[in-house]
């Protein structure tokens, strides 16, 4: 299962480096990476975007039910994510305090950091699962590898 993984997330990586264009604006490049996302990896029930605007978050290019539109940095795992500048694996959204229920049917997701070319946060990566447990550890690192193609190409 985990090189199984591997091997999807790195067919992901090249897929995304194929379809983003650095002269292409951020909405343009972001859409296409939300659709690329949610059409490639199963089991999910939303993927997109947040990008800090003005020290919030705010809802960028998405697939999906709709959701909220500003998340402050006290609140949820997107919140969290950019306050700590880490990663967020989270096995069950019930458990998580502050977890902001967008969709009802979201139990499992990870949110990763996005980072501008001086290191700073410059949104996050949002991906929920109707499925408990849905994301492990090759899950993460696929996905890290994932930003750092958005990062290279898009945010630097
Ligand atoms: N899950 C997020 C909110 C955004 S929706 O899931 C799209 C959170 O708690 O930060």
């Amino acid at each position: 299962m985990e090189a199984q993984k591997e091997v999807l997330y790195a067919q992901l990586a090249a897929q995304l480096e194929r379809l983003l264009d650095g002269a292409l604006p951020l909405v343009s490049n972001l859409a296409n990476a939300s659709a690329l996302l949610y059409q490639s990896l199963p089991e999910l029930n939303w993927a997109g975007f947040y990008l800090m605007r003005e020290g919030e978050l705010v809802l960028g290019p998405f697939q999906g039910r709709p959701a909220c539109t500003r998340i402050a940095l006290d609140r949820g795992v997107c919140g969290a994510a950019a306050r700590e500048n880490r990663v967020q694996r989270v096995p069950d959204v019930r458990a998580f305090p502050g977890h902001i229920a967008c969709d009802s049917a979201s139990r499992s997701e990870i949110v990763l950091p996005l980072h501008d070319a001086q290191g700073c946060v410059a949104g996050v990566l949002d991906l929920d699962s109707p499925l408990p447990e849905r994301f492990d550890a090759a899950d993460e690192a696929g996905l890290r590898g994932v930003v750092s193609v958005l990062e290279k190409v898009i945010f630097q």
